[in-house]
C-alpha cells in the first residue's frame, strides 16, 4: 500500500506536502490507462458523522469521484483557526451554487469529544455557512489516521493548538492532491477547486476564464498584505459588513491604543471583559475576533494601512 500522498504538481508555487515526492512526469505510453494510487487502498473508509448525524464513509461517501476542499477545525479554538472558516466562506461564495454539486466542501473536527453534531451545527449557524460544506466528526483516532493520509501532521485533542491550518484540495478521480496555505487568496483557493482541478487535463488549463482574475493586487505594502491575508476574510471597507463589522474610519472611531491591542489580544481583551470587546462581541453573534498571532510591529503595519485609505476616503 502506498504510504505517502504522491504531490501533483498542478502550477507553480503549490506547496509540497510534507515529505512528499514530486513526482517524475513520465509520458504515458499511449493507450495505457494510468492508476490513480490515491485511491480505495490508499484512503481509509472510516465512518464519521455530519452535522445532522448522519454516517459517512470518508472514502465511499466523503470523497470517492469528487473534486473536494479539506480542512480540519475544532469549533472553540480561539486564535488563528478562525481564519480558515471564514477563507472558505469566501470561496464558498465565489463558487456559489456549484458547491455541493461540482466542488464539495468538508471541515473536520480535530476535537471530535467535544465536537458533537449538535455543537457543529451551532458553529455552522454562527457562521453562517451554506450548503454543500458539511462539517464532520468521528473516533478521534480516524481523525488523526486521516490528518496523517492527507499529509497534515496529526494533532489530538491534547495538542490542538499546534494543528495545521492548511487545506487540502483535490480530485479523487485524478488523484491530483494539492495542500495550500489558509492565507491563500480566496479566488485562488476558488479557482483551483471550480475550474483546474475539475477541468484537469493538460490543455484544458490556459485560457479560459478564471476566479483569481478578479482581486488584483495593487498596494504592495507589508500593511495591505497582512489586511489582504488575515482580515479581509472576515472584515470590509466600506462595504458593510462580513462576518465582523465594516472597518472605514476605524482608525478615527478608535483610539490608536484600543485599537492595537485588539488587534494584537483580542481574546485577552475579552477574557478581562473591555466594555467595548464585549458590546462588540454580542452585535457580531458571539463570533470572537481570533488573535493572530500578529507582532507588534505588523499590528502597526496594519493600522497604518488602514489610516492611510481612512485619510484617503477622506480627501
Ligand atoms: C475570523 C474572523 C475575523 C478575522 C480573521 C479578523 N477579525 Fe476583526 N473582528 C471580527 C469580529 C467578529 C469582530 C467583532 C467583535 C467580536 O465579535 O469579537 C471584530 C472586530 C474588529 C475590530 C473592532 C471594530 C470596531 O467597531 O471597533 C477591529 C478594529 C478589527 N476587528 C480589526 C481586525 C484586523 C485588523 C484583522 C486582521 C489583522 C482582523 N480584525 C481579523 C472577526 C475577525
Amino acid at each position: 500500500m502506498a504510504s505517502r500522498l504522491i504531490l501533483s504538481v498542478l502550477m507553480a508555487g503549490v506547496l509540497a506536502l510534507p515529505g512528499c515526492a514530486r513526482p517524475a512526469a513520465a509520458p504515458t505510453p499511449a493507450g495505457a490507462v494510468q492508476e490513480n494510487p490515491w485511491g480505495r487502498n490508499y484512503f481509509p473508509n472510516v465512518v464519521l458523522q455530519d452535522q445532522d448525524g448522519r454516517e459517512l464513509r470518508f472514502y465511499d461517501d466523503v470523497i470517492a469521484g469528487k473534486v473536494v476542499s479539506i480542512n480540519f477545525v475544532y469549533t472553540n479554538c480561539t486564535d488563528i483557526c478562525p481564519l480558515d472558516t471564514a477563507q472558505l466562506l469566501r470561496v464558498q461564495g465565489i463558487l456559489g451554487d456549484r458547491v455541493g454539486r461540482d466542488v464539495h466542501m468538508y471541515s473536520i473536527s480535530l476535537n471530535p469529544e467535544r465536537d458533537t453534531p449538535e455543537q457543529l451545527r451551532r458553529f455552522m449557524r454562527t457562521y453562517n455557512v451554506g450548503p454543500g460544506w458539511t462539517f464532520l466528526t468521528g473516533n478521534a483516532e480516524d481523525v488523526q489516521l486521516l490528518q496523517r493520509r492527507l499529509g497534515l501532521r496529526a494533532v489530538d485533542e491534547n495538542n490542538l493548538r499546534q494543528h495545521d491550518t492548511s487545506f487540502i484540495v483535490g480530485n479523487e478521480a485524478t488523484g491530483q492532491w494539492i495542500k495550500r496555505s489558509a492565507f491563500e487568496s480566496p479566488q485562488l483557493l476558488a479557482d483551483l477547486l471550480g475550474r483546474q482541478l475539475l477541468n484537469f487535463s493538460p490543455d484544458a488549463a490556459p485560457g479560459r476564464q478564471s476566479y483569481s482574475a478578479a482581486g488584483e493586487v495593487t498596494d504592495r505594502s507589508r500593511g495591505y498584505y497582512l489586511y489582504r491575508t488575515r482580515c479581509q476574510s472576515c472584515h470590509t471597507y466600506g462595504e458593510g459588513d462580513r462576518l465582523g463589522p465594516d472597518l472605514a474610519d476605524i482608525t478615527k472611531s478608535r483610539p490608536h491604543a484600543w485599537l492595537s491591542r485588539w488587534i494584537r489580544e483580542p481574546d485577552r481583551m475579552l477574557a478581562e471583559g473591555d466594555p467595548t470587546a464585549t458590546a462588540l462581541m454580542a452585535r457580531y453573534r458571539n463570533l470572537a475576533m481570533p488573535n493572530l498571532g500578529l507582532r507588534e510591529s505588523e499590528v502597526q503595519e496594519v493600522i497604518d494601512y488602514l489610516r492611510r485609505r481612512d485619510e484617503e476616503a477622506a480627501r
